[in-house]
């Protein structure tokens, strides 16, 4: 099993889009590298249901293999229990989950594993920074200033943690005229790989679609990562 890159994308907001961008960014990377999806939102994991997989894993066995849709590799915490369940499970619970679900998948060989993180700084960030040798992350941010005020605190909670920012995704599900680039990331030298609108191929997700923003800022990627 290798792994070349590995990179994760975040935000300390939730419903930023982080799913839905990794998702369609996992889908533009697939065409020409061997692509992988860790589901590390464990209260709340969405891919298995973005990419319309109703599928449950045998916990049973020593290795789990992570199911292949669009030709993307995912691995959930949706495979493993009831969609309603997660939300009720605590702290340590829900680290050993994680822990679990990243030391015991065989992924095979892959180009690219992108992780879908959980919101917020806390306990799951340390865990899978401490489990995996995340190479990248990418900041999505929505335009506004309550999502941009929230990166900031992403931002500091990286730089303590040493793990390199490859850039932004400014996500603009809205479709709003705003006037700049935001100063935030400016000062901060973080570098915006690019940006989506809105999309109702995204908004009701479909894994077939191809989308021409996730592509451009895909190119990015491949180039810098
Ligand atoms: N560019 C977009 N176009 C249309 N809908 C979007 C877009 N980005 C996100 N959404 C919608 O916004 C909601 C939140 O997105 P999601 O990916 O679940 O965010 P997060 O993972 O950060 O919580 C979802 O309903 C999703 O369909
Ligand atoms: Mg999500």
């Amino acid at each position: 099993m290798s792994i070349k890159k590995i990179i994760a994308f975040g935000s300390a907001k939730g419903g930023v889009g982080k799913s839905s961008i990794t998702a369609s960014i996992a889908k533009s990377l697939s065409k020409n590298y061997r692509v992988g999806i860790l589901d590390a939102d464990i209260y709340g994991p969405n891919q298995h249901l973005l990419f319309k997989i109703n599928e449950k894993l045998d916990l049973r066995s020593r290795v789990i293999k992570p199911f292949k849709k669009n030709n993307i590799k995912i691995i959930s915490m949706g495979f493993i229990i009831d969609d309603d369940a997660a939300a009720t499970w605590r702290g340590p619970m829900l680290s050993s989950a994680i822990k679990q679900l990243i030391n015991s998948t065989d992924w095979g060989d892959l180009d690219y594993l992108l992780i879908d993180m959980p919101p917020g700084t806390g306990d799951s960030y340390l865990t899978i920074f401490k489990e995996l040798d995340v190479d990248h992350f990418i900041i999505i941010s929505s335009i506004n200033s309550l999502s941009v005020s929230d990166s900031n605190r992403t931002i500091s909670m990286l730089n303590k943690l040493n793990v390199n920012i490859l850039g932004y995704i400014e996500n603009n599900i809205f479709n709003v005229n705003y006037k700049e680039d935001n100063d935030l990331f400016k000062t901060k030298n973080i570098n915006k790989l690019g940006a989506f609108t809105f999309h109702s191929e995204i908004y009701d997700f479909d894994p077939d679609y191809d989308c021409n923003e996730a592509n451009e800022i895909s190119k990015q990627i491949m180039e810098i990562a």
